[in-house]
């Protein structure tokens, strides 16, 4: 169980976040919008101890963010906006370069299907030739390599075409469902949101995406 509370970040005199809780669940699927600037990304790597918050706290199956932060790390995959992987390396390169990182010990053979399980089938490719979805797909391969139970995703799904949209949308699904992964992801695409999330929260002030989602009769939460 992921439990978000009072959560408040500030870049400098700025405040991004301010007073935001929420809890969920193993198995769930949570949708995260917002305009351009509402604190999405900012969210996300706090949950991702990538940043530490200016208040508030974060607990994980019990573990605090304040003292537990190694042991948090362990239980997350993070998959930023911007693609992070070896342009010049080929599909294996990469997954058996970051396994080299990981804390699981996987073979080859898992390697190739955490690709496999998403319909990334270029194995021996380089990355610089695959499209701007295969490339999400091997992002998001790479984050699944430890087997975190939160996985954080901004934006997986972005400048990609309907088909692999729905292949990954499907095979989130499947994670949270089968595996019972919490997965927290940031979209702007209202459709895929109602598709295939539980939860709905919005951030910001701007109400444009609640009364959006609300006109198509999604139950939608402002969570600050
Ligand atoms: N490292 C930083 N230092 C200062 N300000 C920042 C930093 N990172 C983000 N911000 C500011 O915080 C606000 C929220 O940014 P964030 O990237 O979290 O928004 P977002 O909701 O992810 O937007 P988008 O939809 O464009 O991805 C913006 O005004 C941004 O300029
Ligand atoms: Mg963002």
């Amino acid at each position: 169980m992921l439990e978000v509370s009072g959560l408040k970040k500030r870049y400098k005199e700025k405040t991004v976040i301010d007073q935001l809780s929420f809890q969920m669940q193993r198995g769930e699927i949570v949708g995260l919008v917002g305009e351009n600037g509402a604190g999405k990304s900012t969210l996300l790597q706090l949950l991702a101890t990538i940043m530490q918050p200016t208040e508030g706290d974060i607990q994980l199956d019990g573990l605090s963010y304040r003292n537990d932060r190694k042991k948090i790390r362990r239980k997350i995959g993070y998959v930023p906006q911007d693609i992070s992987i070896w342009e010049e390396f080929t599909v294996e390169e990469n997954m058996l370069f970051f396994e080299k990182l990981s804390w699981k010990r996987r073979s080859k053979e898992q390697c190739r299907q955490l690709c496999l399980d998403m319909q990334l089938t270029h194995w021996k490719e380089s990355v610089q030739s695959l499209s701007g979805g295969m490339k999400r797909k091997l992002n998001l391969a790479i984050s699944l390599l430890h087997d975190p139970m939160l996985l954080l995703l901004d934006e997986p799904t972005v400048g990609i075409d309907l088909k692999s949209k729905t292949e990954i949308g499907t095979y989130l699904h499947s994670l949270a469902k089968n595996e019972g992964k919490m997965i927290i992801y940031t979209s702007h695409d209202m459709d895929e949101i109602t598709h295939i999330c539980d939860h709905v929260y919005s951030i910001g002030k701007d109400p444009f995406y609640t009364e959006l989602l609300k006109g198509k009769g999604v139950a939608v939460e402002v969570i600050a």
